[in-house]
């Protein structure tokens, strides 16, 4: 079965960058990468690459070589899937907010509607491809609904998960470690393995029956989320007892069963997936009754929302147990660096904490709008609109955010912190000028010799 059109339904973080290579790749497959959203399409199709609406490093220049040529972006849903030998579902799975498994379970909904709008529109066969992580099983319930609201068609289910990160999605997807793809039916499987074969070694490319597949999403990011709260549950021990996490990272990450990666102790991981799969797995295994497995893993979460709050008592601790009126300068708001994803950042909970006390909270991130950091606090409810706008105020220069403050808190790893003029923002801050860093991410005999007061995770 050799493939000829793709769609994709879901031009979000991992739909566009995804499909941008395939197409990238497959010259003789045409791809088409369907969104009910107008305007993130039409930010796809800006001539403007800066306006993509995902920012990852290198993804303009593979859009720019692509797009018009086999790569297209489009709001006709019905009739990319009527036209598609593929279908790949990748649309988002957030986490339950209402009814039985509530902020557990994901929410299949708009997968169960993407599968009864391929039902309804399908005319010829098709390779269904699950690329969102999903519950296992949920193949099954896939192939329910399509099988029967179909038109008589015939439907093969494939569970392809994706393990891009942010920020690094585009070298992640030209080498990637693996590509797993799981399935029954052996020529669809095949079919599959030869669009990724374009370009990645064949070695690479896994297949395992399709439940193995699901779960071996959930596994993955179960795992390297543990190895974050591992190491950020022995920096808490380190800080007291005058360890450096850093250095213990380093001393367990030579042994080459443990490995080096993975080991960077934080504020807490944030993102779309480790939380939601995760919490996605303890729901599994409590539903099968499971508990000493899902008390297990559900502990990786609780650890994580302990070096949050952690981290914003510290704070407020140091700074002579009040902070009320204070200005608390935040460097950084995305999960991570070279995103503008704020998805689960740990940057939200810490300022949600320090809101509740009072403080005013000026943020400055190199990618995250202000629209952005004020919806996520709104999304919180905690405080009124009006509130998070009263007492937080976001700036485009960061020596703005910094000036006046009475502490600068570290929330995201930017490189371009490290590169600030520390002595100039010495001069403007308040005195004592406190700075807490919470990714490890300066040099920290450098800023004490400035004169700061100098606390890092770990340290
Ligand atoms: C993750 C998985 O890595 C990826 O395979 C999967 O497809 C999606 O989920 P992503 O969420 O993009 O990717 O980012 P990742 O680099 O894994 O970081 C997740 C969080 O953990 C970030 O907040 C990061 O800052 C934090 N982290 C990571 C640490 O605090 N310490 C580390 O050592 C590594």
């Amino acid at each position: 079965m050799k493939i000829r059109k793709i769609t994709c339904i879901g031009a979000g973080y991992v739909g566009g960058p995804t499909m941008s290579v395939i197409a990238q790749k497959n010259l003789n497959v045409k791809v088409t990468v369907v969104d009910l959203n107008q305007a993130r399409i039409d930010a796809w199709n800006d001539a403007d690459l800066s306006k993509l609406p995902v920012y990852e490093p290198g993804l303009d220049s593979v859009v720019a070589e692509a797009r018009g040529r086999n790569l297209f972006f489009s709001t006709d849903v019905e009739k990319a899937i009527d036209e598609a030998d593929m279908i790949f579902i990748s649309v988002n799975t957030p986490t339950k907010t209402y009814g039985k498994g509530k902020g557990q379970a994901a929410d299949l909904k708009f997968i169960e509607l993407c599968a009864r709008q391929i039902a309804a529109v399908a005319t010829s066969d098709k390779i269904v491809v699950e690329k969102s992580t999903l519950p296992v099983r949920t193949a099954e319930a896939l192939k329910s609904i399509l099988d029967n609201t179909g038109n008589g068609v015939n439907f093969h289910i494939l569970s392809n998960p994706e393990f891009l990160a942010e920020g690094t999605a585009v070298e992640d997807l030209h080498a990637p470690d693996r590509v797993l793809i799981g399935g029954e039916n052996q020529e669809a499987i095949q079919a599959l393995v030869d669009v990724y074969a374009a370009w990645v070694p064949t070695e690479r490319i896994l297949t395992t029956n399709l439940w193995s597949s699901e779960l071996s999403k959930l596994v993955a990011n179960a795992f390297l989320a543990q190895r974050v709260s591992s190491i950020n549950s022995i920096s808490e021990l380190c800080e007291i007892t005058g360890a450096n996490v850093d250095e213990v990272s380093r001393a367990i990450g030579h042994d080459s069963r443990i490995g080096s990666k993975f080991l960077k102790a934080s504020v807490g991981f944030g993102g779309s997936c480790f939380q939601k799969d995760i919490l996605n797995l303890v729901y599994i295994a409590r539903s099968y009754n499971l508990a000493a497995v899902a008390d297990y893993w559900e502990q990786v979460i609780i650890l994580n929302d302990h070096q949050k709050t952690r981290f914003a008592e510290n704070i407020i601790k140091t700074l002579y147990n009040t902070v009320n009126g204070k200005n608390i300068a935040f460097l950084g708001w995305a999960f991570k660096k070279d995103t503008n994803d704020t998805r689960e950042s740990a940057a939200i909970y810490v300022a949600d904490h320090l809101l509740d006390e009072e403080a005013n909270v000026i943020v400055y991130d190199p990618k995250v709008p202000a629209e952005q950091i004020y919806k996520d606090l709104d999304y919180l409810g905690t405080r009124t609109p009006e509130e998070n706008r009263r007492l937080v105020k976001v700036v485009n220069d960061p020596y703005e955010a910094l000036a006046d403050a009475h502490a600068a808190a570290i929330l995201t790893e930017w490189d371009e912190f490290k590169d600030y003029d520390w002595s100039r923002i010495k001069e403007s801050m308040k005195k004592p000028s406190f700075v807490f860093d919470g990714r490890k991410l300066l040099n920290s005999a450098q800023l004490q010799d400035l004169g700061f007061v100098y606390y890092a995770i770990g340290e």
